[in-house]
């Protein structure tokens, strides 16, 4: 009796996520956070080469303008040693709602910064932040609770050291949170190269944030003899 007990639970739980599956980004469905990607909290972050970082947080800033994701940017205690967002941010996003926290530690815990993601009206959230272990995986594991679908963008959350980001990344998995990289990310919000935004797009935009990826492109227009990759850096404009 407690073997078929057994089985039927493991059978409806086997189920159950089947049935749920892993979730996937809808560009329809998304918005994107941006959370304490500060420049003074910048020099904590030691897992992620500086070059390549900044790379990294302004290519996730500039996914709202490309997919057309509403945005929130958020910071905390910015007129201390945090200090500001870099300006690259601020301007991809003149018109996106900046809640500036001067204490709560976790997003989730500011009335504003709640009030701000609830007013995007959106069931799934994109976010990276500034540390990986505390700003991306509090709010991340609020989000969650919250009842949203939530996509941690790995590669624009920095932390100490890796040991430390494997460790938050792996507290966010356990919660059910998606942690993905910046390239699988764009490639669900995305979905078809024939979809707007799709080749046209997204390729000057990969020339510009993932070079291994635009350099495939530029090496290929090479190849049969045309050297436009594609025009314009769109998602910049
Ligand atoms: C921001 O808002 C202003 C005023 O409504 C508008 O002219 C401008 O195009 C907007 N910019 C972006 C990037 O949406
Ligand atoms: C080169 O490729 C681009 C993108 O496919 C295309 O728009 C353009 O017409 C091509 N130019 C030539 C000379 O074939």
């Amino acid at each position: 009796m407690l073997a078929f007990r057994l089985l039927t639970s493991v059978l409806v739980l086997a189920v159950s996520v089947l049935a749920s599956g892993t979730p996937r980004i809808d560009k329809n469905k998304a918005a994107l956070l941006v959370v304490d990607h500060q420049v003074g909290l910048f020099h904590m972050v030691k897992d992620i080469n500086p070059s390549e970082y900044v790379n990294n947080i302004v290519a996730h800033a500039a996914l709202g303008p490309l997919f057309n994701l509403p945005t929130v940017l958020t910071t905390s205690a910015e007129t201390g040693p945090n200090g500001p967002l870099p300006k690259e941010i601020l301007q991809l996003h003149p018109n996106s709602t900046i809640v500036r926290r001067n204490g709560e530690v976790n997003a989730w815990h500011s009335e504003e910064f709640r009030a701000a993601v609830r007013a995007t009206g959106k069931t799934q959230i994109i976010l990276a932040g500034i540390t990986t272990d505390v700003c991306t995986t509090f709010l991340a594991l609020s989000l969650v609770e919250e009842g949203f679908e939530v996509f941690a963008n790995a590669d624009a959350s920095g932390t100490f050291n890796k040991a430390i980001a494997d460790d938050a990344n792996d507290r966010m998995r356990g919660a059910g949170v998606q942690v993905l990289s910046f390239f699988a990310v764009i490639c669900e919000l995305m979905g078809d190269w024939r979809s707007t935004p799709g080749a046209a797009q997204v390729l000057p935009f990969l020339d510009r944030f993932l070079p291994s990826y635009g350099y495939l492109a530029r090496a290929h227009a090479a190849a049969t003899n045309n050297g436009t990759i594609l025009p314009g850096e769109a998602g910049l404009n």
